[in-house]
């Protein structure tokens, strides 16, 4: 008892991830990235000149596919690997944002990924951050947040970011990434970015990152909380 899923989807760059994290970590859960996982199979087709384009390069691709996250003992955060090499960092490069989106469009990559994702959300207790989470991943989650942020507060959000693990970009260029990105990830056939209806949205524009985080926790324990009285009343 007192396990629940947290989707939370959003656009590029509003804070979906690292809110998740915080999330998850006030509330015991696991966290899971699976943005991470679209960016690890977007680097291991880099990697290896596979086309996501082409079906027999995606079946090679899929095939040779080893994603996994690891506790790091020193950090306490869960870091991507890739056939058993740590990507973490490397993942977050702009050659693979700038392919990603690409990649995540394709129906046979996205039916791997989410039975994935799936699996790890198997016994609850996860905050699980995307596009589809609460759409197609975890429909019956307990609680669906949609986070959004205006454009220019999420890019320099973003710049900041990259500047800190010493990747010099300029704004326009990250501007250029995050609207791209969205407009991909919006219109796609295969399970489209949308705010489905039972979900909060919350607009972190204005909002501390602190704020944001304790708005999420206090929702979550106010779903726990329910379910509580609701099996008590059950007995
Ligand atoms: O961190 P950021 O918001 O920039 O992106 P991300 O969450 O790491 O996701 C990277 C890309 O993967 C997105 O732009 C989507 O194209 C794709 N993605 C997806 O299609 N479905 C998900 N559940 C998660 C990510
Ligand atoms: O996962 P997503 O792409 O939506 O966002 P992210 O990777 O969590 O990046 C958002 C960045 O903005 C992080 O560096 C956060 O610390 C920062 N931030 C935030 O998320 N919310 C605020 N209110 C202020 C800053």
């Amino acid at each position: 008892m007192g396990k629940i899923v947290v989707a939370i989807d959003g656009y590029s760059g509003c804070g979906k991830s690292s809110t998740a994290k915080a999330v998850a970590k006030d509330l015991g859960f696991t966290y899971i990235d699976s943005g991470a996982m679209y960016r690890a199979a977007t680097l291991h087709f880099l990697n290896n000149y596979l086309s996501a384009s082409n079906p027999q390069d995606v079946a090679k691709g899929l095939e040779t596919l080893d994603i996994s996250f690891h506790l790091n003992p020193d950090t306490g955060i869960q870091e991507t690997y890739l056939n058993g090499l740590n990507v973490e960092d490397e993942i977050r490069s702009m050659p693979v944002s700038q392919k990603v989106s690409e990649v995540a469009t394709v129906k046979e990559i996205r039916k791997e990924l989410v039975a994935q994702q799936k699996r790890l959300g198997k016994k609850k207790g996860v905050v699980m951050d995307g596009r589809d989470i609460g759409s197609v991943v975890f429909p019956d989650a307990e609680l669906k947040v949609f986070m959004t942020a205006d454009l220019e507060t999420r890019s320099m959000r973003r710049q900041q970011e990259l500047f800190e693990k010493g990747e010099l970009v300029e704004l326009e260029d990250i501007k250029n990434n995050l609207a791209e990105r969205d407009r991909i990830d919006s219109s796609r056939a295969e399970s489209p970015l949308i705010k489905v209806p039972d979900a909060v949205e919350i607009d972190t524009s204005n909002l501390t990152f602190e704020r944001q985080v304790a708005q999420i926790v206090q929702l979550a324990k106010d779903v726990i909380d329910k379910e509580k009285e609701h099996a008590s009343n059950h007995r």
